[in-house]
């Protein structure tokens, strides 16, 4: 290891706070699916730095756009009117299913799954919020009580009361809670951290069909699902899902390629429940999160990537049957858990050996690929091969 790298490791370490596992890479500059580190050597990164880089690594358009805005007005907040806010709006808005037609925008993932539970409390009244087990939803007080993955509600302690734990994939857990105190339904519609879990189709449409029986409101935490990443702009409303599209989405990650920003899309009458002074947050539309959220949008649609994941995905998919030890590919798009027979830690590692970047996830057998929407056939071609060296054929 060169002496800048180590040297800014051992800063790293002794200044922050050790909370994250990190990998011995010091990110210098990314373009593209490519990171560039300090000591001049190249990874591939079909992990995005958790899911965030969808437009890949500085896409020109997106670096353009914040270039452009920083040099008129950095930030002001929601008290006045302006121009990046408004088209952003607009743009996430005219890529939404239809019935989604209002935005809120705030700075992160939690924060738009805390902002939609407040929203349909507000709209219903009622108090307790339905999530699924193996779902994740941040690590805010309401969000991290929502979420029933591993120790996460138990880091999150004491909880906030008003959360309820059904099985993905089961309506009638579902049901056996859905009475007149639930306020919404929330989930995941692929569920990335728990090891890229679906349900199938008739799963989504039947809680559509009670959320409606019963007057609950039902949010999509797209937060990793959103933006592209299936091959899709969303989950919400795809074939995958039956059509089903929900009364809120929540998004955040890849909505700024890499700006903080989140956002939840509702519908009008969610939205008509909704006043003056409900909901805020001082950096929630600031100028440059919104010069991002419509370039990253525009970059996406400019560059054709909805069609290119559909069509790599397709091809990763064959190229992975080459390798024995991968008993299932599950998820969608370029969410992906590649599951071995084996445990998938020592994969990911040796792949890193190999600088290629992947993630891991809270099931032991379950490799993450969440690469750039604009991942190559030729790039693909390198991971399997060296997938293919870390495991044998
Ligand atoms: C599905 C999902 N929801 C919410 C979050 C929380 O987002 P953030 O880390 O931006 O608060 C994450 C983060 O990994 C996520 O994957």
């Amino acid at each position: 290891m060169i002496a800048e790298t180590s040297d800014t490791i051992a800063r790293e370490e002794q200044f922050q706070l050790a909370t994250y596992k990190k990998m011995p890479v010091v990110a210098e500059r990314g373009e593209g699916v490519w990171i560039f580190a300090s000591d001049g050597e190249r990874y591939l990164d079909l992990y995005g730095g958790h899911a965030v880089a969808g437009t890949g690594h500085c896409h020109p358009h997106v670096v353009a756009a914040i270039r452009e805005q920083s040099e008129k007005l950095l930030f002001y907040s929601n008290l006045v009117y302006s121009d990046a806010r408004a088209r952003a709006a607009e743009k996430l808005v005219s890529i939404a299913p239809a019935p989604l037609t209002k935005t809120f925008f705030c700075n992160s993932g939690t924060e738009a799954n805390e902002n939609a539970m407040r929203m349909a409390r507000m709209a219903t009244g009622r108090e307790n919020i339905i999530t699924f087990s193996g779902g994740f939803h941040g690590r805010t007080a309401d969000a991290i009580s929502a979420t029933f993955l591993g120790k996460y509600r138990e880091i999150g302690k004491p909880n906030v009361p008003g959360h309820l734990r059904a099985e993905f994939g089961d309506i009638d857990s579902v049901r056996a809670l859905a009475d007149e105190s639930v306020a919404a339904i929330m989930l995941e519609p692929i569920q990335s951290m728990a090891g890229v879990k679906m349900a199938e189709p008739p799963f989504y449409r039947a809680l559509r069909e009670l959320c409606d029986a019963r007057g609950i409101v039902l949010i999509y935490d797209e937060v990793q699902t959103g933006v592209g990443r299936t091959g899709d702009w969303f989950f919400a409303g795809s074939k995958a899902g039956d059509g089903v599209i929900p009364d809120i989405i929540t998004l955040a990650k890849a909505l700024g390629s890499g700006i903080p920003v989140g956002a939840c899309l509702v519908t009008e009458r969610v939205a008509s429940h909704i006043k003056e002074n409900d909901l805020g947050t001082t950096f929630g539309g600031g100028m440059i999160a919104m010069a991002a959220v419509r370039a990253t949008l525009e970059a996406i649609e400019n560059d054709g990537m909805l069609a290119n994941v559909r069509e790599v995905e397709s091809y990763l998919r064959d190229r992975l049957k080459e390798v024995a030890q991968i008993v299932n590919v599950r998820g969608r798009g370029f969410l992906l858990g590649l599951e071995f027979a084996d445990k998938a830690k020592p994969i990911h590692e040796a792949l890193l050996e190999l600088h290629v970047i992947t993630g891991t996830s809270s099931d032991p057998k379950v490799l993450r690929v969440l690469p750039p929407l604009c991942l190559g056939k030729d790039e693909v071609d390198l991971f399997v091969d060296a997938l293919s060296q870390v495991v044998g054929h």
